[in-house]
C-alpha cells in the first residue's frame, strides 16, 4: 500500500492524475487529507470536480501557526501510519507545503520509504516556509521525482543522486487531462464578473505581500493601471483585510475558484498576475504573459524569453513588465509531455514491486 498525504488546494490537483496512473497500474494507494485547507472553496470542491478517490482519513488539522499546524499534523500523521496492517510500502508527498514536510517528518522516523512529487525546487529564500519544506523533505526522500533538469542538478549539488528521476511535471498532466472537461462544462461569463474582452487574473496570498500593506498597496495601485478589468480570487485568508481597502475600480475580488474556472480563465485571460507558484507555470503552459508578484521563482525555465517577469511588489516594474509582453514566437515547451504521472506510477511500481 502506498499512502499519499495531501491537504492543500495544488496537492489535490496533482493527487488527481498521480492517483489516477496509480489505479491504472494497479498500484494500491490510500489518501490522506491533513485538512490543511477546509473551507469547501478550497477543499471540497476540488474533490468533487477532479474526480479523486475518497480519501480514507481527514485529520482536520486546520489552521495555525506554522509550528503548531505541523506539530498537530506529524502526530496524527504517525498515529494513522502506526495503525497500518502492515506498515505501508512507501509514503507519497506533493510539493512543499506544511502537509508535505509533516507527512516526511513523520514516516522517516517510522522508516517508512518517501517519495516526493516536485522535487529539487529551491528559491533561495529561506523565509519562505515552502524552502524549509522542501529542503528537508527532499533530504528525507528515497525516490525523488523532478519536473526538469535544473531540479535534478540542484539536488546533485546538495548530494543526492539517489533515486532521482526526471519525470516532467504532473500539473502540465493535470491540466492536458481536465483543460477540455473545463471547456464542456464551465461558461466563461459565469466566473468573470464583466463583459467579455481582455482581462487578467490576479492572485495574491503570499504573507510577504498580504501581510505588508506597502507592498499590498504598490501591487494594487500598479493593477489600477493595466487598462483593462482584473479577477482576483481571494484566498479566504485575505478576504477581512480586502473588505478594509480602497480597492481599484478595474480590480475584481471574488470568492476562491475551483480548478476547472481556474482553466477557464486562464485561457481566456491576456495577462496573470500572482505570487502563487502553479500558477506560473499554468500562465507559461497556456502561453500568457505572467508577472511574478515575488522576488524569485523556483520556476525558472518560465523566465526564458520573458514570458515570466520577476517584480516582486515594485509598482513600475509590474507595470513594464504588463506592458511588454514576450515576442509570442519565442515560446518554447518545458516541464514534460502529459506523461510525468504515469512515469511516476511505472517507478514506483519497479521500486515497490507491485
Ligand atoms: C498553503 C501553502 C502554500 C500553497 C498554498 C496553496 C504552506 C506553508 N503553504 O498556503 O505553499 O501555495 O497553501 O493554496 O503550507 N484558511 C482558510 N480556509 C482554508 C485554509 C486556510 O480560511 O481552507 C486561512 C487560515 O486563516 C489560515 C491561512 O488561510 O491560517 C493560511 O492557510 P495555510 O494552509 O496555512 O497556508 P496557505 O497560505 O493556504
Amino acid at each position: 500500500m502506498i499512502i499519499s498525504i495531501v491537504g492543500a488546494r495544488p496537492q489535490f490537483v496533482k493527487a488527481a492524475v498521480v492517483s489516477k496512473a496509480f489505479r491504472e497500474n494497479g498500484i494500491p494507494e490510500k489518501i490522506v487529507h491533513t485538512g490543511q485547507h477546509y473551507d469547501t472553496r478550497m477543499s471540497e470542491v476540488f474533490w468533487t470536480e477532479l474526480g479523486l478517490p475518497s480519501y480514507d482519513i481527514n485529520l482536520e488539522v486546520g489552521s495555525g501557526s506554522h509550528g503548531k499546524q505541523t506539530a498537530l499534523m506529524i502526530e496524527k500523521i504517525e498515529s494513522y501510519l502506526l495503525a497500518c496492517d502492515p506498515l505501508p510500502r512507501a509514503i507519497l508527498l506533493y510539493g512543499d507545503t506544511n502537509s508535505t514536510i509533516a507527512g516526511a517528518i513523520a514516516a522517516s522516523k517510522i522508516h517508512i520509504p518517501i517519495i516526493h512529487v516536485e522535487a529539487g525546487l529551491r528559491s533561495f529564500n529561506r523565509r519562505m516556509p515552502e524552502e524549509i519544506n522542501r529542503i528537508v523533505t527532499d533530504h528525507l526522500s528515497e525516490i525523488l521525482f523532478c519536473s526538469s533538469d535544473s531540479p535534478v542538478n540542484q539536488l546533485e549539488t546538495e548530494g543526492i543522486t539517489k533515486g532521482v528521476y526526471e519525470v516532467g511535471d504532473v500539473m502540465y498532466d493535470a491540466m492536458a487531462t481536465f483543460s477540455e472537461i473545463a471547456k464542456s462544462k464551465i461558461n466563461l461569463t459565469d466566473v468573470i464578473p464583466f463583459p467579455e474582452g481582455d482581462f487578467a487574473l490576479a492572485t495574491i496570498h503570499r504573507p510577504s505581500n498580504t501581510d505588508n500593506i506597502d507592498n499590498l498597496n504598490s501591487i494594487l495601485s500598479a493593477i489600477a493601471e493595466i487598462g483593462m478589468p482584473c479577477i482576483w480570487p481571494v484566498h479566504p485568508r485575505n478576504k477581512k483585510k480586502i473588505a478594509e481597502l480602497d480597492l481599484p475600480s478595474n480590480l475584481y475580488p471574488v470568492e476562491p475558484v475551483s480548478y476547472l474556472e481556474m482553466l477557464i480563465l486562464l485561457s481566456h485571460c491576456t495577462k496573470v498576475f500572482t505570487d502563487s507558484g502553479g500558477l506560473q507555470k499554468e500562465a507559461y503552459w497556456m502561453k500568457k504573459p505572467c508577472i511574478t508578484l515575488r522576488e524569485e521563482t523556483e520556476w525558472i525555465e518560465t523566465l526564458e524569453n520573458g514570458w515570466n517577469v520577476i517584480t516582486g511588489s515594485n509598482k513600475s516594474a509590474i507595470l513594464d513588465a504588463a506592458n511588454n509582453p514576450p515576442d509570442p514566437d519565442s515560446w518554447k515547451p518545458v516541464y514534460g509531455d502529459g506523461r510525468a504521472s504515469v512515469r511516476i506510477a511505472e517507478i514506483v511500481k519497479k521500486q515497490y514491486a507491485y
